[in-house]
């Protein structure tokens, strides 16, 4: 069922996970700018002659993916599907801001559940979305359901958090954070770190390229850099710090403190490493079989 509404709509509060979901997620938009306007080049690219006017952005939360496919296709519009109502707020408030409200509907829906009922697609794009759902493989057939023949699908997935710290004061610090994340998720999001490309061939697709970018930003960064890393290392603290001792907890409370002056937004020595990998993949125009 799809639930397109306005962004008036919903005027509920945010589940407190959200908002802080949701600044993490654009800072991420700030501070990676250059490499999302990377890899829709290539994913523009990829798409070759073929005109590209509707686009799903599956798992949109406020809108990386969409506005730089905005920018990047200029004659598509964003259908943006989310199962929170607070994100996908947001995402219509930044869409009016930027005077984009006429190329941006939102769907509220559960992707492990009912899929909302959209006219077929020339590219849907999944990033850091699909790792989270109970049965991926169902949202792909779903998603080969959606697109046109020919259409394609980019899957981006994360190698986790990015990392900012040179390995002083504490050395090791973010490695033991990351140790203890992968073992949560492990638990908790076991399809993060999936090679999607068998999924991917299992759905009906044929995959067209596969690309892993490895991000390294060093100074000059982006000027918001500071407070993505103390959002994102604020973020690991509240899923693991109570799993690290009582040293890394310290240290990791000093460089999160906005205050102090070893905290993170004062460090003038950061570094932003990320990896991300990349599948696009073509629903065939002939299927085999
Ligand atoms: C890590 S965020 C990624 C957001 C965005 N694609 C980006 O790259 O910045 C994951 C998003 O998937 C959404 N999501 C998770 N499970 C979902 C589900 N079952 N149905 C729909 N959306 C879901 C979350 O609400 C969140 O917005």
């Amino acid at each position: 069922m799809a639930h397109h509404h306005s962004h008036q709509h919903h005027a509920g509060p945010p589940e407190p996970d959200e908002a802080g979901l949701a600044a993490v997620l654009d800072l991420d938009a700030e501070v990676l700018h250059a490499h999302l306007a990377e890899l829709t080049a290539w994913l523009k690219d990829l798409t070759g002659d073929a005109p590209v006017r509707r686009i799903l952005d599956l798992g949109s939360g406020t809108g990386t993916g969409t506005f730089a496919l905005l920018s990047r296709f200029a004659d598509a519009e964003v259908v943006a599907v989310d199962q929170s109502p607070y994100l996908l707020r947001r995402l219509l408030g930044q869409a009016h801001e930027r005077g984009l409200a006429q190329r941006v509907r939102t769907a509220e829906a559960d992707l492990d559940a009912g899929w909302p009922d959209l006219d077929p697609a020339d590219l849907v794009w999944a990033a850091a979305s699909l790792h989270h759902l109970a049965d991926p493989g169902r949202a792909l057939r779903e998603a080969y359901a959606a697109l046109r023949p020919g259409g394609l699908l980019a899957v981006v997935e994360l190698d986790g958090f990015p990392r900012f710290l040179p390995d002083d004061p504490v050395p090791g610090l973010e490695e033991r954070l990351r140790a203890e994340l992968s073992q949560r998720h492990a638990e908790q999001v076991p399809h993060l770190g999936s090679d999607w490309g068998p999924r991917l061939t299992g759905a009906g697709f044929t995959i067209e390229a596969e690309r892993v970018f490895g991000i390294e930003l060093r100074h000059p960064l982006p000027e918001p850099t500071g407070r993505y890393a103390q959002a994102v290392l604020d973020r690991m603290r509240g899923a693991v710090g109570d799993r690290l001792g009582a040293d890394d907890r310290a240290a990791l409370d000093v460089l999160i403190d906005s205050d102090g002056p070893e905290g993170l937004l004062r460090r003038t020595d950061l570094v932003v490493r990320a990896e991300r990998s990349v599948w696009v993949a073509r629903r065939p125009v002939h299927p085999a079989g």
